[in-house]
């Protein structure tokens, strides 16, 4: 796809040094920031918890307005969040269409608190469930692991749900998360994806420069 951006995902970062990995993505030239953001409480949405809303409004104040945050919200009441993420500086709010009875309420209220909407589907839900809501949204997510946790193998049996999504919906930005690195990326890229979310194969690397670069080169060829 033309225009691929990449978010590097921060779920596999130095979570106590949040601010600098931050900056040091945005510095390696990071499109925008995907900030994952599990909770355990209530109904287990995901077994992993990592910070909320009090958090992202300090990343905001240090990194300034321009970073896009993509708020990737694996939590089991997403309605929950919306308005407080929306105030303290999220560009874009991503909630699990398993965590919700009325997808169309919260797509609404996410827009009515002025912030894009992502919709995104875990492994074991069909893309079926998501083409209504597909005209109203301005992302799909496509999980390619299991939600919780980074450094997980990515999924092939996943792309068609992408290749289907990028036929029905040519202009849907489609994303991609889970596994994504540079052994990865052709599959995505071949299958329609245009926002790369990538964790641990840009934390993990000497040069995560060279590596953006990388996923959006062979993304957008
Ligand atoms: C998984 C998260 C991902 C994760 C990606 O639950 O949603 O954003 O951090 O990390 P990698 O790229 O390492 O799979
Ligand atoms: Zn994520």
């Amino acid at each position: 796809a033309s225009g691929c951006k990449i978010g590097p995902s921060i779920l596999n970062s130095d979570l106590a040094s949040l601010g600098a990995e931050c900056l040091r993505m945005l510095d390696s030239g990071a499109d925008y920031l995907h900030l994952d953001a599990p909770c355990s409480s209530g109904r287990h949405f995901v077994p992993n918890i990592t910070f909320g809303h009090p958090v992202v409004e300090s990343l905001r104040k240090q990194l300034g307005q321009d970073p896009f945050f993509d708020m990737h919200m694996m939590v089991s009441r997403p309605e929950q969040w919306v308005k407080p993420m929306a105030v303290a500086g999220a560009n874009q709010y991503t909630f699990h269409l398993e965590a919700t009875d009325n997808p169309g309420a919260l797509i609404k209220d996410i827009r009515e608190n002025g912030m894009k909407v992502g919709l995104a589907i875990k492994p074991g839900t069909s893309v079926e469930y998501l083409a209504p809501w597909a005209n109203q949204i301005d992302m799909a997510l496509v999980m390619t692991v299991e939600p919780g946790f980074g450094g997980q193998k990515f999924m092939d049996d996943m792309m068609p749900k992408v290749h289907w999504l990028r036929t029905q919906f040519p202009s849907l930005d489609i994303e991609v998360d889970g596994g994504v690195g540079p052994d990865t990326i052709h599959k995505c890229a071949e299958a329609g994806a245009n926002m790369i979310v990538s964790g641990s194969a840009i934390m993990r690397s000497e040069d995560p420069r060279s590596v953006i670069n990388l996923l959006r080169n062979v993304c957008s060829e």
